[in-house]
C-alpha cells in the first residue's frame, strides 16, 4: 500500500513536471512568436519609411520652382501664369498657400504629395515667401528706370527742337 502510493506520488510529481516543461514550452515558443511578430512590425514600419525617404529629395526651394513652376511663373514674373509679386498679401498663411499649390486651380496642375512631398512643399514655400518680395523690387526698380529712360528722351528730343529753332532764327 504504502508501495503503491509512493508510486502514484512519484507519477503526480512527473506529471507535474511533465505540465511545468510543456507550459515553459509554450510560453517559450508564443515568445518565439511574439517576437516573430515584432520583427515583421518593424520591418513593415522600417520600409514605409525607407519609401517615404526614396520619395523626399534634397533639391532646394529654387530648384523645385524651376522644376515644377517656372515654366509659368519665369522667375516669378508674369508668364503663362501671373507674376507671383502679390502671394504675400493673397495668402497670408503658409497653410493656405499650401492648400492652393496642392489643388491647382484652371490652367494651374495641382501638386499631390505622390509629386511633390511635405518636404519639398515646406522648402518651396520658404522660397516663394522670399521671391515674392525680391520680384517686386526688380520689377519696380526696371519700372522706373524705363521711366527715367523715357524721361532722358523726351528731355533729349526737346532739346534738339530748341536747337533747331534757335538755329533757324
Ligand atoms: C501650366 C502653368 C502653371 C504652372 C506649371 C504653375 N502655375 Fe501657378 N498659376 C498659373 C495660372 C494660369 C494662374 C492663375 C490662376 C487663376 O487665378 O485662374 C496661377 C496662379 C498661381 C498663384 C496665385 C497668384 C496670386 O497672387 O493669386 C500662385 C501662388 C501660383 N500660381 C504658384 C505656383 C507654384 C508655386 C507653382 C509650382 C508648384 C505653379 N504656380 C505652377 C499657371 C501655372
Amino acid at each position: 500500500m504504502l508501495k503503491c502510493r509512493k508510486a502514484k506520488d512519484i507519477k503526480n510529481a512527473m506529471f507535474s513536471i511533465y505540465c511545468g516543461f510543456s507550459l515553459l514550452g509554450i510560453s517559450l515558443l508564443s515568445s518565439c512568436a511574439m517576437t516573430e511578430e515584432m520583427r515583421r512590425i518593424n520591418a513593415v514600419e522600417a520600409e514605409k519609411a525607407r519609401k517615404a525617404e526614396g520619395q523626399s529629395s534634397n533639391l532646394s526651394g529654387e530648384q523645385i520652382f524651376i522644376r515644377t513652376c517656372n515654366t509659368c511663373h519665369v522667375g516669378g514674373r508674369k508668364g503663362m501664369g501671373p507674376a507671383l509679386t502679390e502671394i504675400n498679401e493673397h495668402f497670408p498663411t503658409d497653410e493656405r498657400l499650401k492648400a492652393f499649390i496642392r489643388q491647382g486651380v484652371g490652367m494651374m496642375p495641382p501638386q499631390p504629395p505622390e509629386v511633390l512631398n511635405d518636404k519639398e512643399m515646406n522648402s518651396l514655400i520658404v522660397y516663394l515667401r522670399e521671391l515674392a518680395p525680391r520680384v517686386k523690387e526688380e520689377l519696380a526698380d526696371e519700372e522706373r528706370k524705363a521711366a527715367e529712360r523715357a524721361k532722358k528722351r523726351a528731355e533729349e528730343a526737346e532739346a534738339k527742337k530748341a536747337a533747331r529753332k534757335a538755329r533757324r532764327r
